[in-house]
């Protein structure tokens, strides 16, 4: 297939790359809240941290890189490319999506973590963690690794739902994002944020290979979806489409498959590691219809972004390095930006949702900007990313 330049250069736009500050992000959320909100600059910015595989810090060599540079890496190199992203990017959230330790060569599963998201917990912005498939295997069973993480300093991470008395897995929740202060969406929750634990291995014995999202989880997701969207559409100020939602969650849906390089954007370098079976999660997803976007980690050398039935399958691409990767491909991180409409009366709702990756090297490269998602100017939605 003849690759559609116009199609592709319309969904790229430059990334301004800005210097980078040595200045402390203002907390933005009130201690105790699970509420988050668009900034007085009308935008909410997510950075992804996938696949740190922290494990026992100074003393843990990288994996996967060019011969020179293994005698000076260590997982410290990990958190300081953590650091360097804090830095750039200036997030209102930092969400890291699995694989956050890599259990085996973790010798304390909870001092591994408090060393992994130290300079998220110091950076004073709000973060969240769910699962992988490597968090539980050192001293800690998935549930021990998901209360730990709740209990950390200025995380927003929950063990379940509070209203759920019964759901697989630990690490299922939802955040909502409000409009800006003063203005009419000030109390709503014009972006939606979802965060799902895609389990481990398969516990069937007649199907083999990884975890996958089950139906307590996909009820639980059809409710809150349910009720948000209502909520929006309802008073005060009814809006007639929902608002936009972001699922994170850690092994791909086997729907990533559907892409090749003629319509995704990114690099595909490895299989999709998804569950044998499909748990119909995705059309879950496209029935809810809020979702515009999901965003996973799991296959490190995988980076992509491709849209089925509009919605956007991403990979945030491997972070870490006591991961495996690929000598001299960049260990790299996904920000995505939701940006709110101007109107005459302040900030309106979500108008755009764009994503870019940086890569670690020594000027965080940025690449592979595109918009994942916009509204028309009248309300209908289109699709911001290829046809
Ligand atoms: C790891 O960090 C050390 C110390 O800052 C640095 O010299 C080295 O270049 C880093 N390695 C990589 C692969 O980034
Ligand atoms: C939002 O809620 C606060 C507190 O209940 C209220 O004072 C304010 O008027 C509400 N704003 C809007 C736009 O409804
Ligand atoms: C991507 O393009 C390939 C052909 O190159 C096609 O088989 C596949 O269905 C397309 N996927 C989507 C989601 O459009």
């Amino acid at each position: 297939m003849i690759f559609d330049f116009s199609a592709a250069a319309a969904i790229v736009f430059s990334i301004c790359l800005l210097p980078i500050y040595i200045t402390a992000a203002k907390p933005a959320i009130p201690q105790g809240t699970q509420k988050l909100r668009f900034g007085k600059n009308g935008e909410f910015k997510i950075l992804q941290v996938a696949d740190m595989h922290f494990a026992d810090g100074k003393t843990t060599r990288c994996l996967d890189v060019l011969p020179s540079q293994y005698p000076s890496c260590t997982d410290l190199n990990t958190t300081a490319f953590v650091e360097r992203m804090i830095l750039a990017e200036k997030p209102n959230l930092i969400v890291f999506t699995g694989d956050n330790i890599f259990g085996f060569d973790a010798t304390d599963a909870a001092k591994s973590m408090d060393a992994a998201f130290a300079p998220a917990i110091a950076s004073n912005i709000p973060w969240v963690a769910v699962l992988g498939n490597h968090d539980q295997e050192s001293t800690l069973s998935r549930e021990g690794v998901m209360k730990h993480v709740a209990g950390m300093k200025n995380t927003l991470s929950k063990v379940n739902p509070s209203e759920v008395h019964i759901i697989d897995g630990f690490g299922n929740y939802n955040l909502e994002v409000e409009g800006v202060e003063g203005t009419v969406f000030e109390n709503k929750s014009v972006l939606n944020l979802y965060f799902l634990d895609s389990g481990d291995y398969s516990t069937v014995p007649s199907i083999y290979g990884y975890d996958w999202i089950k139906p307590s989880q996909q009820l639980w997701f059809q409710r809150t979806s349910l009720r948000l969207r209502k909520e929006y559409m309802h008073e005060p100020v009814p809006q007639k489409t929902p608002a936009p939602g972001l699922v994170y969650f850690h092994i791909p849906l086997p729907e990533y498959a559907s892409f090749d390089k003629s319509n995704f954007t990114g690099v595909r370098q490895e299989g999709i590691s998804s569950a044998s079976v499909n748990s119909g999660f995705f059309t879950t997803l496209v029935e809810a219809g809020d979702v515009k976007a999901v965003f996973v980690g799991h296959d490190h050398l995988n980076d992509f972004c491709g849209k089925l039935a509009g919605i956007n399958l991403c990979y945030a691409g491997g972070f870490g390095y006591h991961a495996y990767g690929k000598a001299g491909w960049w260990r790299r991180s996904r920000v995505v930006v939701a940006s709110l409409e101007k109107t005459e009366k302040g900030w309106g709702d979500v108008k755009s949702i764009k994503t870019w990756k940086r890569r670690d090297d020594q000027h965080l490269t940025g690449i592979d900007g595109q918009v994942l998602w916009s509204k028309s100017f009248h309300g209908k939605e289109h699709n911001g990313g290829g046809s």
